[in-house]
């Protein structure tokens, strides 16, 4: 029977949904701090986690499966703990659903113009010039257009928006037209919304940064669900007090929980959330990790791992 180490502040959740969905292994759970199994470390093979806790891999000679416990493997590409020949697997979930949820949520939240409604409801006014805005046909930019992305792009087609997705590499697509990154400046004068689901990479952190706002519309709003670091914070005030954008609706931050000092609380164009568009339950998750599940109970090498030199 092959041993899978679940390192985790819920570990008590995931090992029970992990034993289920495969018996064969046998599953234990620690937090993400001492004390530790020693004697089960060292015989694991597999390793479920978010953030490997310093010293944790060196204590797991037969290390030969990292699975984390959600879509973005930045943090655990940047660790150099984790030897280059184990493979890395990630796992989206439902994020695409939940993704696509927060994000049209987030938007018509500005384009029904709810803020003003609450203010006239609570005034007892009736207010006939507060009128929604028609988003049919407007531009939406969705940059990251994969398992994530696409569903996202998907909600935003259905109520009426017309969508770009932006690639690394562009490809030809039946559903929706794909341009490379480099094209997003081009494209974002014309465009209401950018939604952020892209992976944290080199090629992507920073993106989003004041020489691309400049390009923007002054009435797009900013949706990142990616990583904070895809956004330069302080280019971003800049634009948001210069009045070059017209919302930025943030889920994630370069440093999490955000700092009660930062000027984003309570700025406001910045709506603050706290890192919840993708809920990483084992409900949405385990389905996902099952194939590689099996794969590992019976010993044969673990697919779909990330590509190291592309980060993700
Ligand atoms: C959450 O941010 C994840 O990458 O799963």
């Amino acid at each position: 029977m092959r041993s899978l180490a679940v390192v985790h502040h819920r570990h008590e959740e995931w090992v029970i949904a992990i034993r289920e969905a495969e018996p064969r292994l046998d599953v234990r759970g620690f937090p993400p701090r001492d004390p530790l199994d020693d004697a089960f470390l060292a015989r694991a093979e597999g390793l479920f986690v978010w953030k490997v806790p310093a010293g944790l891999v060196a204590r797991m000679p037969r290390l030969s499966w990292v699975q984390s416990a959600g879509a973005g493997v930045d943090h655990l590409l940047a660790d150099p703990s984790i030897p280059p020949e184990v493979p890395i697997t990630r796992a989206d979930g439902q994020f695409g659903l939940w993704m696509a949820r927060y994000t049209i949520g987030h938007l018509l939240a500005a384009t029904q113009r709810l803020d003003a409604c609450r203010e006239a409801q609570r005034e007892r006014r009736w207010d006939s010039r507060l009128l929604p805005e028609d988003l049919t046909g407007q531009v939406a930019l969705v940059l990251g257009f994969g398992r994530i992305g696409r569903p996202i792009g998907r909600a935003l087609r259905g109520i009426g928006l017309e969508v770009h997705g932006f690639v690394r590499t562009p490809r030809p697509d039946d559903e929706f037209p794909l341009h490379g990154v480099a094209e997003l400046g081009a494209w974002l004068g014309r465009a209401r919304v950018l939604v952020l689901c892209a992976p944290l990479t080199p090629g992507t952190q920073g993106l989003v940064n004041g020489a691309l706002l400049a390009s923007g519309h002054p009435r797009l709003v900013l949706v990142n669900v990616a990583r904070g670091a895809l956004v330069d914070t302080a280019d971003l005030l800049v634009a948001l007090d210069a009045g070059r954008l017209e919302r930025a609706v943030l889920d994630v931050f370069a440093e999490e929980p955000l700092p009660p000092g930062s000027p984003l609380w309570s700025h406001p164009k910045a709506v603050v959330t706290p890192h919840h568009s993708g809920p990483s339950t084992p409900r949405a998750m385990v389905p996902d990790i099952l194939p590689n599940l099996r794969r590992f109970a019976e010993g044969r090498p673990v697919v779909e791992a990330v590509d190291r030199s592309r980060g993700y």
